[in-house]
């Protein structure tokens, strides 16, 4: 089936081509410069950039895939969760396209994308669903943080989240705090990795809670703290790397310690990662070494799938629509607040 995507949940415009479980094209356009001067994404900008940038995008990545406008036979659009405004422009311009040449029409959940992007690799990437296994998932965006038991293809529940801040965002908001640009995540990433992670103890919110969800509101304010206590700090570029490193290793520390805590709980054999800080290499990293001392499988998304891509609501949509789901009425509407079980993936499930 030759579907295609449209990603616009937040600052990344999307467009994607899919065939037969191939990714064709996944054209992205970032917004980051524009929301760097604000320090964070500001709704009603990323709205118009995606109105500007949805026509050249989605004609890129058809010109890249070398297929016509009339060839595509089916359609599909993240539907939330999102920003409203940024979620409309793609959600609306797949169904106008659906309704005018009388094709399919899928909405995706952003989450469940991202969900099942670990299994997309190679050139050109290809969705492996041959090789899936049951597995724990961990989910960490700039919005979203959480931990997913995913018992089968589309049949998952959601075992916890973030209970304020996504580690996404503990990162850009630490970031700022020492004066590092937006989004600070790629920046203390960068810096982190010529610091020395011990130089300085700040808290591992939760890791001794037997439950499954995060909090990172109090490791941003401690590090507030920090920094009024020792105001000098951010004018010796050395200390600034260690700050860093210290902050990296208590959000990267709770992450890998509660993912394998619930990967051993619930006796899976594997481990998938994805969303936008699985780009961290330290993540990438730790989470490798945690899992060859357990002795499980990991399956981290691939560096340009970690971050909004329409490759991944592309490879999800077709999967679905070559399954049991029936397709998103022409008329339907957003929804921002999508929760992730809400989606219904097991009514819709695709036989794995
Ligand atoms: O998945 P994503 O593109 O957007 C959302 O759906 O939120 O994730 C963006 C987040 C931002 O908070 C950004 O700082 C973070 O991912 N990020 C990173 C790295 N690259 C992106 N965080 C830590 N290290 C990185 N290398
Ligand atoms: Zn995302």
């Amino acid at each position: 089936m030759l579907l295609l995507a449209l990603e616009t949940s937040c600052d990344e415009t999307s467009a994607a081509v899919v065939r037969d479980g191939t990714v064709l094209a996944n054209v992205v356009s970032s917004q980051f410069q524009l929301h760097a001067e604000y320090g964070g994404v500001v709704p009603e900008l990323a709205t118009r950039e995606h109105l500007r940038n949805l026509l050249p995008v989605t004609h890129a990545a058809l010109r890249e895939a070398g297929v016509t406008p009339s060839q595509v036979e089916a359609f599909a659009a993240t539907r939330g969760p999102g920003l409203p405004n940024a979620l409309m422009t793609g959600f609306t311009a797949a169904q106008a396209m659906a309704f005018a040449s009388r094709r399919p029409f899928l909405g995706i959940h952003h989450h469940e994308a991202h969900l099942y992007s670990p299994w997309i690799a190679g050139h050109p990437p290809r969705a492996d669903f041959a090789a899936f296994e049951p597995n724990v998932s961990l989910i960490v965006s700039g919005g979203h943080t959480m931990l997913v038991h995913v018992r089968g293809a589309f049949d998952h529940i959601v075992l916890g989240s973030t209970l304020d801040d996504a580690a996404g965002e503990c990162f850009d908001k630490t970031a700022k705090l020492i004066g590092l640009p937006y989004p600070g995540g790629p920046q203390m990433d960068r810096l982190a990795a010529e610091g020395n992670p011990r130089a300085f103890d700040f808290p591992r919110p939760l890791l001794r809670e037997e439950n499954d969800d995060f909090s990172f509101a109090g490791l941003k304010t401690s590090v507030l703290y920090f920094l009024r206590k020792n105001p000098g700090l951010t004018d010796d570029g050395q200390r600034i790397r260690d700050l860093c490193a210290s902050v990296q290793a208590a959000i990267i520390e709770t992450l890998v310690t509660k993912t394998m805590r619930a990967a051993r709980r619930l006796g899976v054999r594997c481990v998938t990662a994805s969303g936008g800080v699985t780009c961290n290499r330290a993540l990438r990293r730790d989470l490798l070494a945690a899992c060859e001392r357990a002795g499980l499988s990991l399956r981290l998304a691939e560096q340009s799938l970690c971050t909004d891509n329409a490759a991944m609501i592309g490879i999800v949509a077709e999967r679905k629509l070559l399954g049991s789901a029936a397709g998103t009425d022409l008329d339907a509407e957003i929804e921002p607040g999508w929760g992730l079980e809400d989606a219904d993936g097991r009514q819709l499930a695709a036989k794995p």
